[in-house]
């Protein structure tokens, strides 16, 4: 611990007024999460002033309305407060608040002030001497860290859906709370909804079967005892039905998904084992996922013990587990130790996606290992080439602002290799002792960049002149481009594919391609290098001889239609558009879009046309995005 850069308030529990919210628990028996103060850690996303007066626990009691597609309620929250401190700054972004009191019931003073469409709205509220206030208010219905499914948009197409994803800045439009990674806290939660669904958050859960709560409706308790970045609240309700996996793991999803998803992830357990021998106890309990309809923006999120996942991982083949092993990896980078501040989200997903690597490696061998290393330096090679080696969007420290595919081969690929650069230069063994302690001593902290060099400089480094030299930790983290002592990847990993792509460019036949005998990595490396331009008359042959367009694969599919579209290859359109209208997964989607708006006359009016019958599918994650690409900026929101 370093005290002069940590500012924990004293406990407060003595003056805590008389507790009138019947689950929260008595304060003083909760951990309070340091907060950084240094200048570095200020969070400009965030309105709260947390030095003034922050948020260490939040009691959500809302009611899930299917109708309204609102979440009503109440929200209590315990604060910690300076001396002499009169109010308290939450973040909001649409919410109706329609009454604040303190813990004793009687009303407070509050305003929404002048906020921006990206932020919302700083929520000030009078606390005076309250420590505890409860909020009665409801979300919008367009809040956008929600999204209302119809039965039409699940599997099983019965039943309706709700589920929530709060990275980076969302969680406001549903919680009124200090929104902020670098503001820890615990939480609980009783949340009414419709029978037959169930509900599950990403925390304990206290009433697996729900309760009677009156009027064909059940409530389901949760409770978060570590404090956590309130971008971690997660919820999902649907008709949803669990498998164990293993002895700490096990899968929620659509009873008609149950069988494969439960086949696909079977090696999570073992993950967590592995992940465990690196980096030290899985402090979580549990570790479940939860595999949503098509909707969901991402392919993972880390939501503590219960991961959220995209369906499209669910390939037949465990191909794409990669991203298990990555949210997996979150549970210590990320979660246990966060990021202070967005631009900093490095620390987030390169930390995790060096882990993840790691644990691919453990599980599935150093040659799958080797093989998605070098598809995450294709990733980083792509960002700088786009983003240019020049640009100050290519610095580490910073990249992170903006957390979407235009960078993610920034915060993602070079974080990762940054740290596969030092790891070589110590030697393996050096370096996994300092990351495990690392997490160990950083538990539930937040960190900066500044912070975790002058960790490393301290713990690792030592003073010793010549690694300092060797290391280049500030041009890695503050400057843009790659540093020429990065670690490459292994030239062997794709020598067969690499070949096979000369071949074909060079006039061969596709029939003489091993692709089907090829994995995953193997067909996606060999999309990808093909020449970006190629007539029709190849195209058709790939198309025909390999049946790309019919690849079951996503990420193999849409590697393929990247390329079809970009060269106007009209037969590959309907598969285009079936796999657009199949799923909201951004990554997919938005360069899709935007590969067809690129290709002006051609493309323009297919992703129009496609656009305006997927839209109302898609999350709102998403179709910010590809607002942005199909309509223009100015018509966007
Ligand atoms: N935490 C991210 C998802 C995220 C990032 C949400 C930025 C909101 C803003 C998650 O861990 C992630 O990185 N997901 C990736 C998969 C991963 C294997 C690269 C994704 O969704 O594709
Ligand atoms: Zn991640």
């Amino acid at each position: 611990m370093r005290p002069l850069f940590l500012a924990a308030f004293a406990m407060l529990a003595a003056c805590n007024p008389v507790d009138t919210n019947q689950q929260a628990e008595p304060q003083a028996e909760r951990q309070v999460a340091p907060i950084l103060t240094t200048p570095d850690a200020r969070d400009d996303q965030s309105f709260a002033q947390p030095q003034v007066a922050r948020v260490t626990h939040i009691a959500l009691d809302l009611d899930a309305d299917f109708q309204a597609r609102r979440m009503a309620g109440t929200a209590t929250l315990d604060i910690q407060a300076a001396d002499g401190a009169q109010e308290i700054i939450l973040d909001s972004k649409g919410l109706e608040i329609e009454r604040i009191a303190d813990g004793e019931g009687r009303p407070l003073q509050y305003a929404l002030g002048a906020g921006d469409e990206r932020r919302g709205q700083p929520l000030t509220v009078r606390i005076g001497e309250a420590r505890r206030i409860a909020i009665r208010y409801r979300s919008a219905a367009d809040a956008e860290a929600l999204q209302w499914l119809t039965p039409q948009q699940t599997a099983g197409g019965r039943h309706p859906y709700l589920f929530s994803q709060g990275q980076a800045i969302l969680n406001r439009t549903w919680i009124p709370t200090q929104d902020s990674p670098g503001i820890r806290q615990t939480w609980e939660a009783r949340i009414t909804a419709p029978e037959p669904l169930k509900v599950v958050m990403s925390g304990e859960r206290l009433t697996p079967e729900g309760e009677p709560a009156g009027e064909g409706r059940r409530a389901y308790r949760f409770r978060m005892n570590h404090p956590v970045a309130p971008y971690l609240i997660a919820i999902a309700a649907g008709d949803l039905a669990f498998r164990e996996l293993g002895p700490r793991t096990g899968v929620w999803t659509e009873p008609a998904m149950l069988d494969r998803v439960a086949r696909e992830l079977a090696d999570t357990e073992r993950m967590m084992d592995a992940a465990e021998a690196l980096y030290g106890p899985y402090r979580w309990g549990r570790y479940d996922m939860i595999v949503l309809p098509p909707a969901f923006p991402y392919g993972g999120m880390e939501n503590p013990t219960l991961t959220f996942l995209t369906p499209t991982l669910i390939a037949g083949d465990r191909s794409l587990v990669g991203t298990v092993a990555h949210e997996l990896a979150h549970s210590w980078s990320g979660n246990l130790v966060t990021n202070a501040v967005w631009p900093d989200g490095w620390l987030n997903e390169g930390f995790t996606t060096y882990f993840e690597n790691r644990i691919m490696e453990a599980i599935y061998g150093s040659e799958r290992a080797a093989q998605e290393a070098a598809l995450s330096w294709d990733e980083m090679q792509n960002a700088l080439t786009e983003l240019g080696a020049d640009s100050p969007d290519t610095r580490l420290h910073a990249a992170g602002q903006q957390l979407d595919a235009s960078n993610s081969g920034i915060v993602y690929d070079k974080g990762s290799i940054f740290l596969r650069t030092i790891e070589r230069a110590v030697g393996r063994e050096r370096f996994d002792a300092y990351l495990r302690s690392y997490f160990d001593r950083y538990a539930f902290q937040p960190m900066t960049s500044a912070r975790f060099l002058a960790d490393l400089r301290a713990e690792l480094i030592r003073g010793d002149a010549a690694l300092e030299q060797q290391l280049k930790l500030d041009q890695w983290v503050y400057q843009p481009g790659l540093p020429d002592n990065a670690a490459r990847p292994d030239p062997a990993a794709f020598a067969e594919v690499d070949q096979a792509v000369q071949a074909f460019g060079a006039g061969g036949p596709a029939s003489s391609l091993a692709f089907p005998q090829w994995n995953t990595a193997e067909r996606i490396r060999f999309l990808n290098k093909l020449p970006r331009e190629l007539p029709a008359g190849r195209l058709d042959e790939l198309d025909r001889t390999l049946d790309l367009s019919a690849s079951g694969n996503a990420e193999v599919l849409f590697a393929w239609l990247q390329l079809a579209l970009a060269n106007r290859y009209a037969p590959a359109v309907p598969a285009a558009e079936r796999f657009l209208l199949s799923m909201g997964r951004r990554k997919f989607v938005s360069p899709l879009f935007e590969t067809l708006v690129n290709e002006g006359e051609w493309g323009r009016p297919i992703a129009e046309r496609i656009y305006a019958r997927a839209r109302g599918g898609y999350h709102a994650v998403t179709t910010e995005t590809v607002d942005r690409i199909v309509r223009g900026p100015a018509e966007s929101n």
